[in-house]
């Protein structure tokens, strides 16, 4: 998608970034966009709003009570935007729009935003880490908020660590690929399954795994950005499920089976991104189990492969079917015997290093017309490579 003659406010956060955000500004204006500035407060100690003015040849807004505008400022600039871009997402942004606060004029235009809303942050990487902005990305993730960045790099403080901006070119791709995303996916209904399963030894314990859920979340809201029907079948996690998804919660791998064979007269096309244990608990005791000798013994036995059993049973070529590999070695190499053994017709093979709980990954895809090893990007931007590969086979 392109961005010549889109309508895009950008709001500015107060950190070091906000010089980039004056090359993103001429960038998009560079695209054919048309470009409108705020900023809050603190913004405008690290850049001059005269400099977005000269560049957009709109006045760059740092008030709400703008006595420029008779009316309410951050009504008319919402309604004005096709898409409102975050950049810098400061931590203190993050947070308070996380919140709904809309006592400046950025977080008043957001707060009032009926397009969608791309964020960019940039902060330390503890920032960045902190249990708080962690809580405010997965809000602001539920939320409908796409996310650029940030990326590993200099920060400002000299250190290289995860943190910096996105570049400006970068920032301006995912808008056109994924804010304005072509629906293409009308009409396609799609079950992507996605986290752990739990499988309870007791009342109490269970045997389980470290998948997060996020890659399986980030390809159902991918999807629903598409224009697709999405049912998500997901094992308990830890994040927000993404709104305007159908979702089932499960548990077992005998609760995912089960839900998995009753949506399947419905769907497309689906997306196995769940870690479904391979063993469950031979029998799970109704009462706690109590401590006994030195060593204990628990005898497991095997749970269904939900993905060989479509891949066996399927007629013809419909649902495609997408499987993943997370190993530890060779990881091509088992994505590859995945693909032939299940009968699927992607695998997208990744290290276990650069997957679990993560935002960022790294991923091979292996079909059968040969493998394709893609860039470090985001998992929504994995998911969309995955899900153009579905269209090109539905
Ligand atoms: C020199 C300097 C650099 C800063 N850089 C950042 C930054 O990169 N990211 C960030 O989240 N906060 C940064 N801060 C802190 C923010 O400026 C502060 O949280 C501020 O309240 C953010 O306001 P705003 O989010 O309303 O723009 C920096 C502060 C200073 C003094």
């Amino acid at each position: 998608m392109t961005l010549r003659d889109k309508q895009i406010v950008v709001g500015v956060g107060g950190g070091i970034a906000a010089f980039k955000a004056v090359e993103l500004v001429r960038e998009l204006g560079r695209r054919g966009a048309k470009v409108r500035v705020a900023m809050t407060a603190s913004a405008c100690r690290f850049v001059g709003p005269i400099t977005f003015t000269a560049l957009t040849g709109e006045p760059a807004l740092t008030d709400l009570w703008d006595p420029r505008y008779p009316g309410e400022v951050h009504v008319e600039l919402a309604r004005w935007a096709h898409a409102i871009v975050i950049a810098p997402a400061t931590a203190n942004l993050m947070a308070r729009a996380a919140q709904g606060f809309a006592d400046d004029v950025v977080l008043a235009t957001l707060a009032c935003a009926n397009s969608p809303v791309l964020m960019a942050p940039a902060m330390h990487e503890r920032m960045w880490r902190a249990a708080a902005t962690r809580r405010n990305l997965e809000r602001l993730t539920s939320d409908g908020v796409h996310f650029a960045g940030p990326v590993q790099g200099a920060l400002a403080d000299g250190s290289v660590a995860l943190g910096r901006m996105q570049e400006p070119a970068a920032i301006a791709d995912v808008l056109a690929r994924e804010v304005f995303a072509v629906r293409d996916l009308g009409g396609v209904t799609i079950l992507v399954s996605a986290g752990p399963t739990l499988e309870d030894l007791d009342p109490v314990r269970f045997i389980s795994n470290r998948s997060s859920g996020r890659m399986g979340y980030a390809v159902a809201a991918a999807a629903r950005d598409r224009g697709a029907t999405v049912i998500l079948v997901t094992g308990p996690t830890s994040i927000p499920v993404p709104a305007g998804v159908e979702t089932i919660q499960v548990r077992s791998a005998l609760e995912m089976q089960g839900a998995i064979a009753s949506a399947l007269p419905r769907v497309d096309a689906i997306v196995m991104t769940a870690a479904v244990a391979d063993y469950r608990p031979a029998e799970s005791k109704p009462r706690k189990v109590k401590k006994q000798g030195e060593t204990m013994t628990l005898e497991l036995v095997k749970n269904p492969d939900i993905l060989a059993e479509l891949g066996r049973t399927r007629q013809g070529k419909r649902p495609v079917l997408v499987g993943f590999a997370m190993e530890t070695h060779d990881v091509v190499g088992y994505g590859r015997k995945k693909l032939v053994d299940k009968r699927v017709d992607l695998v997208v093979a990744n290290e276990a290093s650069v997957g679990f709980g993560r935002d960022d990954t790294q991923a091979t895809l292996v079909g059968r017309e040969g493998d394709e090893a893609l860039p470090p990007m985001t998992k929504t931007e994995l998911a969309n490579r995955i899900l153009d590969r579905i269209k090109a086979k539905l």
